[in-house]
C-alpha cells in the first residue's frame, strides 16, 4: 500500500545520557566523542521502511539539564513515540529515566509507545545498573526496553524499527 506515517517522537533522559547521540547515530550515521550538551531542543527527521510502508519520524531531542525540564511538555505532547533514555553507567540517570516514565504515564498520551534506552552499553566494565533491574521495571511499566550504543551503533537502528513496527500497527 505505500503507506507513509508521520510520527513525532521525543528523546527524554538525564543530561549527558546520550539522547543527541542516539540520534546522530540513527540520522547521520555519526558518532561524536565530545557532543555539546543540547540548549531547548533540537529537531531531526528521518524514515524508516517496514516491508512496503514508511514511518516519517519528526525527532525532538531535548535537553537533558534540569534547567529546561519545563519545556518538555511543548516535546511530548502529542507524540507517538517517546524513546527514555538513560545511562547504564549511571544509576541517578535511571532514577531520573523512571521519573520521565512517571511524567508521561501522568500527563502523556495513553497509546504514546515507550522505550527505554539503557546507553553506553559499549562500556561494560563500568555498568551499574543491570539489565534485570531495567526489564523487569519495563514490564511491569509497559514500556519496551533495548541496551544501546550510540557509540557502536549497538541497537540503535533496531529501537526506532521497533517502534516504527508497532506504530504502523495501531
Ligand atoms: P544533554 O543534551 O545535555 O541532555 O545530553 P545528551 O543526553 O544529549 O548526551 P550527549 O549525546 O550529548 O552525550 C553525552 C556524552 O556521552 C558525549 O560525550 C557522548 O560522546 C557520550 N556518549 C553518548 N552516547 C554514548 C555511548 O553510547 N557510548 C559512549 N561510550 N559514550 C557515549
Ligand atoms: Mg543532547
Amino acid at each position: 500500500s505505500n503507506k507513509i506515517k508521520n510520527a513525532k517522537l521525543v528523546l527524554l533522559g538525564d543530561v549527558g545520557t546520550g539522547k543527541s547521540s542516539l540520534v546522530l547515530r540513527f540520522v547521520k550515521g555519526q558518532f561524536i566523542e565530545f557532543q555539546e550538551s543540547t540548549i531547548g531542543a533540537a529537531f531531526f527527521s528521518q524514515t524508516v521502511s517496514v516491508n512496503d510502508e514508511s514511518v516519517k519520524f519528526e525527532i525532538w531531542d531535548t535537553a537533558g539539564q534540569e534547567r529546561y525540564h519545563s519545556l518538555a511538555p511543548m516535546y511530548y505532547r502529542g507524540a507517538a513515540a517517546a524513546i527514555i533514555v538513560y545511562d547504564m553507567t549511571n544509576p541517578a540517570s535511571f532514577s531520573r529515566a523512571k521519573k520521565w516514565v512517571q511524567e508521561l504515564q501522568a500527563q502523556g498520551n495513553p497509546n504514546t509507545i515507550m522505550a527505554l534506552a539503557g546507553n553506553k552499553a559499549d562500556m561494560l566494565e563500568a555498568r551499574k545498573v543491570t539489565a534485570e533491574a531495567t526489564k523487569t521495571y519495563a514490564q511491569e511499566n509497559g514500556l519496551f526496553f533495548m541496551e544501546t550504543s550510540a557509540k557502536t551503533a549497538l541497537n540503535v537502528n533496531d529501537i526506532f524499527y521497533e517502534i516504527a513496527k508497532r506504530l504502523l500497527l495501531q
